[in-house]
């Protein structure tokens, strides 16, 4: 049943005019793209809470080998994971987050936590010299990268949020990064524990430009 069916189904108030019109906007997005493709892509959202249930290494390998085939700047692939999975190692890395972070208790209590570090010098050179103004293209490959990672990770049942919001120097003394290795975001992942809640989004016609500006 779609959730405009299930709203219907209640007495809705004008209160909830804006949340029934987000759902029938959401309901009519999934409804004109349906393919499993687009369908893991415009439901995957940012969980922060997980089941006790483990995440098999099993799991993981079908993760990684998502990781492996994702596309980058000339194929340089970047990436470097630590799965952390030491007790210590996560409260400590837990505690470079400021506390505010919604996601301060997942870096600890996820069933997995994963550091993606990247490989400097690599994205968007040719010859060790950068060819263009963007320089470094590592946090392009990176999201890419994740992405393929949490939409992957949604298709399995399982739950993701990408932490970008930490003390990235300390993370690396933690994790005992060597050098011209740099940890860009923190994942703590786990079977889902909660539904995730649908932000809002700019519109199309908002982003979409024709022939220019
Ligand atoms: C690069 C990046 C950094 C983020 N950093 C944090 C973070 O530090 N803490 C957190 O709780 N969520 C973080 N998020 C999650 C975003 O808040 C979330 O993706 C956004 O609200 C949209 O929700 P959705 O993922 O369900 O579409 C981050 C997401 C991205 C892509």
């Amino acid at each position: 049943m779609t959730r405009i069916n299930q709203l219907v189904k209640f007495n809705i108030k004008p209160e909830h005019y804006e949340g029934v019109k987000a759902a029938l906007i959401e309901d009519k997005k999934e409804e004109d793209n349906m393919n499993p493709t687009i369908e893991t892509m415009m439901q995957r959202r940012t969980i922060r809470r997980y089941t006790d249930q483990p995440v098999t290494n099993e799991t993981m390998e079908k993760l990684y080998n998502v990781i492996e085939g994702t596309q980058s700047w000339g194929n340089t692939q970047c990436w470097e994971i630590v799965d952390v999975q030491d007790k210590k190692l996560r409260k400590q890395l837990q505690a470079t987050l400021p506390p505010k972070n919604p996601s301060y208790k997942a870096i600890a209590d996820a069933p997995r936590l994963l550091a993606v570090c990247a490989r400097k010098g690599r994205s968007g050179y040719i010859e060790d010299k950068i060819v263009n103004k963007h320089g470094d293209w590592y946090m392009y490959d990176l999201g890419l990268m994740t992405q393929n990672l949490c939409l992957a990770a949604h298709s399995l049942g399982l739950g993701t949020v990408v932490v970008g919001w930490y003390d990235l120097e300390e993370a690396e003394r933690i994790l005992n990064c060597p050098d011209g290795v740099e940890v860009v975001t923190l994942i703590p992942m786990g079977y889902r524990a909660q539904k995730g809640h649908v932000p809002t989004h700019r519109p199309v016609a908002d982003f979409v430009h024709t022939n220019t500006f």
